[in-house]
């Protein structure tokens, strides 16, 4: 396959960016996203050029390191990390715009880098759960209903790639606090802490510059873990029993 690539350069976050064009040749359908950027680069060492800057680390799916905008969508045509987007997904002569993600809480570093140093800011602000540390407890000393155990398993699968922050007009990061805020709530662990927990995420979340929640749901529909729009649903509802609760 042959692609012509429409890629977001900026030298740094001071500078102004703009969209450049490559032609990338050879291209197997195989290839991951990032494996075809890998092949742009060598060329633009070659050349010696200045290689485009993207984030990665496990390619795997598991990290949630590498978020693109692909043709202007957060993580590109399939519902999955841009690590695990293949070429397959496009067709010889495609011209493809490769942008970072959007948003204000996220500046652009470099490139198609973007500091999402932000979601890290708000699980901080949610601070610790009081369990004893030391050795595993015995699995069966604290009941956890299924239901609630398998919600809760479902939504810690969150790896914070920030794609629905990137794909929502508003730029809310909403799904993603919903599902910290869901995980944790679910679980006996959970409960000493959970009034003070989302209310000082939810402050954090604002602080940073998201922007708030209108239920159009474009970040369910961006995320490669496909957390459901729900977790928004349960945000909100204990961030009132903590208000109710006099916090
Ligand atoms: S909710 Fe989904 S899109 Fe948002 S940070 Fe988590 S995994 Fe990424
Ligand atoms: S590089 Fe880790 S999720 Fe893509």
């Amino acid at each position: 396959m042959n692609v012509t690539l429409k890629i977001w350069r900026q030298p740094d976050a001071a500078s102004e960016g703009a969209i450049h064009t490559y032609e990338v040749a050879d291209v197997s359908p195989d290839m991951s996203f990032l494996e075809m950027l890998d092949v742009l680069n060598e060329q633009l060492n070659d050349r010696g050029e200045e290689p485009v800057a993207f984030e990665s680390d496990c390619r795997e799916g598991i990290c949630g390191n590498c978020g693109l905008m692909i043709n202007g969508e957060a993580h590109g045509p399939e519902v999955t990390t841009t690590c695990q987007l293949h070429m397959r997904s496009f067709t010889d002569g495609d011209t493809i715009t490769v942008e970072p993600w959007r948003a204000d809480a996220f500046p652009v570093l470099k490139d198609l880098v973007v500091d999402r140093g932000a979601l890290d800011r708000m699980i901080q602000a949610g601070g610790y759960i009081s369990v004893n540390t030391g050795s595993a407890p015995e699995a069966h000393s604290v009941p956890v209903p299924k239901d609630d155990a398998d919600r809760a398993f479902n939504v810690a699968t969150c790896i914070g790639c920030g794609a629905c922050v990137a794909a929502c007009p508003n730029g809310s990061a909403s799904l993603f606090l919903g599902a910290k805020v869901t995980h944790l709530g679910l679980l006996p662990q959970g409960q000493p802490e959970r009034d003070e927990r989302v209310v000082n995420m939810v402050a954090q979340h604002d602080h940073e510059g998201f922007g708030g929640c209108t239920n159009i749901g474009a970040c369910t529909a961006a995320c490669p873990k496909e957390i459901p729009l729900d977790v928004i649903s349960q945000l909100n509802k204990d961030l009132r029993t903590a208000i109710k609760h006099g916090h």
